[in-house]
């Protein structure tokens, strides 16, 4: 097998939360301890927020949001870890749902003083389509709040996965003393504001040994004795592979801000997160030992440089060896296309790379070539899959308000091609309908199609609460359904038939009233997310 070494010390993964929860504090201690930024402290910097790479959008900046997400590549003991950034707003949350079908595996952070938040239930529900590998990072334990026994059975209730701690707090808040490593073994004791320097664990021969006491006093010690006991039973052991189907998170708790428990993390990360697998087309499943190239681009990037209409496709490499120049094959297109200039994201830099290997996410110049979903290969005809459109909350009609129809025609191709939107055509109206995760993507439309295309539209308001894919055992059913509710049947951009539905209760009454039709969530049903 060509690149096995290569393949084998790949990790890819994301990291995500409900906003607030410590997302991007645990990024950035992640690159500060792998050495790939160099700001000292515990500092969650504005400085390496306004120069992160993922910086680049106009709007972002005015609205001070992670619009868009990036990548951020570095080296941690000997493994080449793929960082996929993702939005925290809840806005651009199908920016985030893409990128989780992209990763090998996903760290979700809890705060632990907050628990299972709104979002954190919706970004879990997106990993279990793909039984995503999850770990569990557990933050701000050095603030009040509720026990970690009940912590675990949220999490285990809201998330619908099992859970097993590999770390084990010490009290919290005021009085928290550290965490007891279950996985190695070892005692690590809080320290506000710990230096990187400082993060030594000390080493108890095991929970018997009086140094225990010594270190965090007798109550606290006798409250771990007895934890550790009971965690044994209710939880059993750490078993790898059933993580490793996405059946049971690891949990690990700290405070990323104070530098705490983030090196442990880390380290058990990188010792047992998967390297990449294979990946689903719709022809054959690919693995990532084969010899010819292929990949897929899983996100653009526009607004580089307003001047020119230059974006960044986000491309995933599935298999094989991308090269620098060297020809591919775009199979939607059946063109072939080649990369002078292919970039990755080392830490905060970008630089051009001649070679990258499967689990690597590499960044492709584009003059509008690309749309989410493109597959690059070295002649086979197939494409990937796992990269549904998710069904819509928002939903306006498109107005044409300028002269400039093209452009505006264009503009919304490209930002439908783009995600930041998907577009409908009514099928009894012509009408066009925009749908979209939330209101704020409508703003950023608006926004960039004056900027980009200068064509000015207007949205005006639509009753539909939410977009389904339509699929049945029987055609004359479906036609009876579609000729019923015709005012809300549209079809979206690979014209697929799309219902629009009314309320959440007119949807159900739909769904029990036509059992013979399918109503789907995304646009790739056998994944379907359960709502
Ligand atoms: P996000 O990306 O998930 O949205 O969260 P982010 O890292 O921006 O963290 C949100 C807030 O939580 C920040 O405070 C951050 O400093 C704080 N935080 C992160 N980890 C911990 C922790 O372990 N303990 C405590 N007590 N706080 C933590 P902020 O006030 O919004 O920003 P800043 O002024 O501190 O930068």
């Amino acid at each position: 097998m060509p690149y096995l070494d290569e393949i084998k010390k790949r990790r890819t993964f994301a990291i995500i939360s409900h906003p607030d929860a410590g997302k991007t504090t645990l990024t950035e201690k992640f690159l500060l301890f792998a050495g790939a930024i160099q700001i000292a402290g515990a500092v969650k910097s504005n400085k390496i927020k306004k120069t992160t790479i993922s910086d680049f959008m106009e709007i972002e900046r005015q609205r001070g949001i992670s619009v868009a997400s990036a990548v951020m590549s570095f080296e941690y003991r000997g493994m080449n870890v793929n960082l996929l950034d993702t939005p925290g707003h809840k806005d651009f949350a199908e920016d985030t749902y893409r990128t989780l079908t992209v990763v090998d595996s996903v760290i979700l952070v809890v705060d632990s003083v907050k628990g299972v938040e709104e979002q954190t239930e919706k970004l879990m529900k997106v990993c279990r389509m793909r039984n995503t590998p999850v770990i569990i990072f557990v933050n701000k334990m050095d603030r009040e709040g509720g026990n970690p026994f009940d912590l675990l059975d949220e999490l285990e209730k809201k998330l619908d996965i099992k859970v097993r701690p590999l770390s084990w707090p010490i009290s919290r808040g005021a009085s928290f003393k550290g965490v007891y490593n279950l996985y190695d073994k070892t005692l690590h004791l809080f320290k506000t504001q710990q230096k990187l320097a400082d993060i030594q664990p000390v080493s108890i021969s095991d929970l018997k040994d009086p140094a225990l006491d010594e270190y965090v006093g007798n109550e606290f010690a006798s409250q771990l004795r007895e934890d550790i006991n009971l965690l044994d039973g209710v939880y059993g052991s750490f078993e790898k592979d059933k993580y490793l189907s996405g059946l049971t998170a690891p949990v690990f708790f700290g405070s990323a801000v104070n530098n705490f428990g983030v090196k442990e993390l880390l380290d058990a990360f990188v010792e047992i997160a998967p390297p990449p697998g294979p990946m689903e087309t719709d022809k054959r499943i690919v693995s990532p030992e084969e010899d010819a190239f292929s990949g897929f681009v899983f996100k653009i990037h526009a607004n580089l440089d307003p001047r020119h209409r230059d974006r960044i496709a986000f491309f995933r490499v599935c298999s094989g060896k991308f090269e620098r120049n060297k020809f591919y094959k775009h199979v939607r297109l059946d063109s072939d296309v080649r990369f002078p200039n292919p970039a990755a994201f080392m830490g905060q830099k970008k630089e051009v790379i001649d070679e990258a290997y499967p689990g690597d996410v590499i960044g492709l110049y584009d003059r509008e070539n690309f749309k989410i979903g493109d597959t690059l290969t070295e002649g086979e005809k197939m494409t990937f899959k796992g990269i549904p459109n998710f069904s819509p909350e928002v939903f306006k009609e498109l107005i044409h308000t300028s002269m400039k129809a093209k452009q505006l025609e264009k503009g919304i191709k490209m930002l439908t091609d783009e995600g930041v939107a998907q577009l409908f055509l009514m099928a009894q109206s012509g009408r066009k309908v925009v749908g979209t995760v939330g209101l704020l993507q409508f703003e950023v439309i608006l926004y960039r199609l004056q900027h980009e295309y200068g064509a000015e539209c207007r949205f005006e308001p639509v009753n539909f609460f939410k977009a389904c894919w339509l699929s049945t055992t029987n055609q004359a059913k479906l036609d009876e359904f579609c000729k019923f509710k015709a005012d809300r049947i549209g079809r979206d951009k690979d014209d697929n038939i799309v219902f629009f539905a009314e309320s959440e209760w007119m949807l159900h009454h739909y769904i029990e009233q036509n059992p013979e039709i399918g109503f789907h969530f995304t646009s790739e049903y056998k994944n379907d997310l359960k709502e």
